[in-house]
C-alpha cells in the first residue's frame, strides 16, 4: 500500500479507491486503519453501507479491533464533517462516496450532483485540516467510477482494486498519483483473515505456469517502478470462420492484431485461417510495448505447437517492419529474470549493453523478428 501511494499517506491528501463490489475495498481500508490505530493513531472509518455490527464481525475476522479505530455509521455529509473536525483523526475512510447525502441538494445519494458535492467538500476539509481522506467508490459496468469521472480530477490519487472474485489475488493499481509514480501495483492475496501482501509478484504470477507447454511465454513488464515477470499464453487453432477470431485478455487487443499481422507478412505464418486467443495469466493487465516479443513468441509457439526452450524470458518492442526496438530499464528486467531462476533472455540488440550480466544469465540479442524463431525452439 505504501508503495502504491508513492511512499505512504500524504497529509491532507484525497485518495479515491475504485473497484467492483466484493473485491475487498472495505477489507483493505479497514486493515490500513487498523495498522495506523495499532501505532497509536486515532482513525475514523465512516460507513453508509454496513451496520456497526457487520463492521464489528469483519473487524474480528481480520483482527481490526484496535480501540483507536473508530467506526461511524452515517450518510449525512454535514454530520460526518462535524465528527471529523471533533475527532481530528489521523486518517478518514468514507465507505462509500455513493452513499453520502448533502442536505443542500435535493437529489438522491449516489447521483452525480451528490457525489460531486460531497467529494468536493470532503476534499476541501482534508486540504484545510491536513487530515487525509480515502474515498471508496463503486465501479460501474463501463469501468468508470460511478458518478462523475470528474471525481478522478478532483482527488490527488486514484487507485483501482482489481482482480477476479473467483481467484484469491488482488491488484491495487495507481492510475493517477500526484505524489508518486502512476501505474505502480500492489499485489495482495485474499485469505480468510483478510488481505495479505504478496511480496514477490513475479513468483505469484508464474506460480501456475505449465512447464514445457506450447503457447506459453514469459516476458518482463515494468509495473510502476518494478519489473514483474508475467506469463503470456496464446492459442492459435485452425478455424473455418471467414473472420477468424482474435480474443485478447490482459493486453491491448489492437496491439495483438498488429503483431499477428507482422507475423503473417514478415515471417510468413499462415495465421489468417487461425483463431487466436491471447491471455496474460494471473489476471494482470499489461500495456507496455516491451511485452510485444512475449506475445509474438507465445503465438509462434502455439502455432508451431512447440514449447519455448525452458528458462527463457523474452522482451522487446516489435515494429511494423519486424524490427525489434529497444526498451527502457533493460537491466532491471534481466536482474528480475535472474532472481526468478531464469537463465536466458531474448532481448533487443539496441538495448544498452549490460557490463556485467548476472552470473549464469545468457543474453540473446536480436534486431529483427526473423531471428526470433531460431532462438525460441
Ligand atoms: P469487501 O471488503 O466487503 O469488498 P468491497 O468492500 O470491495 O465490496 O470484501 C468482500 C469479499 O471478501 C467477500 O466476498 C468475502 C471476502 N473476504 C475474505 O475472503 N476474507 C476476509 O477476511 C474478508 C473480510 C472478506
Ligand atoms: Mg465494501
Amino acid at each position: 500500500m505504501d508503495r502504491v501511494l508513492g511512499g505512504g499517506i500524504v497529509a491532507g491528501s484525497a485518495v479515491l479507491i475504485g473497484g467492483d463490489p466484493g473485491i475487498g475495498k472495505s477489507t483493505l481500508l479497514l486493515q490500513i486503519l487498523q495498522n495506523m490505530a495499532g501505532r497509536g493513531l486515532d482513525v475514523l472509518y465512516v460507513t453508509g453501507e454496513e451496520s456497526s455490527g457487520q463492521i464489528g464481525m469483519r473487524g474480528k475476522r481480520i483482527g481490526a479491533l484496535a480501540r483507536k479505530l473508530l467506526v461511524l455509521v452515517e450518510i449525512s455529509l454535514e454530520s460526518i464533517m462535524q465528527r471529523i473536525s471533533e475527532v481530528k483523526p489521523a486518517a478518514v475512510v468514507i465507505d462509500s462516496i455513493q452513499t453520502l447525502y448533502c442536505s443542500l441538494l435535493s437529489s438522491a445519494p449516489g447521483s452525480v450532483g451528490q457525489v460531486r458535492e460531497c467529494s468536493e467538500r470532503l476534499i476541501l476539509q482534508a486540504k484545510k485540516s491536513g487530515i487525509p481522506v480515502f474515498l471508496i467508490g463503486h465501479v460501474t459496468k463501463d469501468g468508470s467510477i460511478a458518478g462523475p469521472k470528474v471525481l478522478e480530477h478532483m482527488v490527488d490519487t486514484v487507485l483501482y482494486f482489481e482482480g477476479d472474485t473467483g481467484h484469491a489475488y488482488r491488484i491495487l493499481r495507481s492510475i493517477k498519483n500526484r505524489f508518486g509514480p502512476a501505474n505502480e501495483i500492489g499485489v495482495f492475496e485474499m485469505r480468510d483473515t483478510g488481505l495479505q501482501e504478496v511480496s514477490s509478484p513475479s513468483e505469484f504470477f508464474l506460480s501456475e505456469r505449465p512447464k514445457g507447454a506450447a503457447g506459453s511465454a514469459v516476458s518482463a513488464s515494468l509495473e510502476g517502478t518494478r519489473p514483474v515477470l508475467i506469463e503470456i499464453q496464446a492459442l492459435a487453432s485452425p478455424t473455418n470462420l471467414g473472420m477468424p477470431r482474435r480474443t485478447v485478455i490482459g493486453a491491448d487487443a489492437s496491439r495483438v492484431s498488429l503483431l499477428v499481422a507482422v507475423l503473417e507478412k514478415i515471417c510468413g505464418l499462415k495465421l489468417g485461417n487461425h483463431d487466436i486467443f491471447v491471455n496474460v495469466a494471473g489476471g494482470v493487465r499489461v500495456s507496455e510495448p516491451a511485452v510485444d516479443l512475449g506475445v509474438v513468441s507465445a503465438v509462434v509457439s502455439s502455432y508451431r505447437n512447440r514449447p519455448i526452450i525452458s528458462d527463457t524470458v523474452v522482451f522487446g518492442e516489435v515494429g511494423l517492419t519486424g524490427e525489434i526496438r529497444g526498451i527502457g530499464r533493460t537491466e532491471d528486467r534481466i536482474r528480475e529474470a535472474a532472481r526468478m531462476g531464469f537463465s536466458r533472455c531474448i532481448l533487443p540488440k539496441t538495448s544498452i549493453r549490460m557490463d556485467s550480466p548476472p552470473a549464469g544469465m545468457e543474453l540473446d540479442r536480436i534486431s529483427h523478428i526473423r531471428e526470433l524463431q531460431a532462438k525460441l525452439f
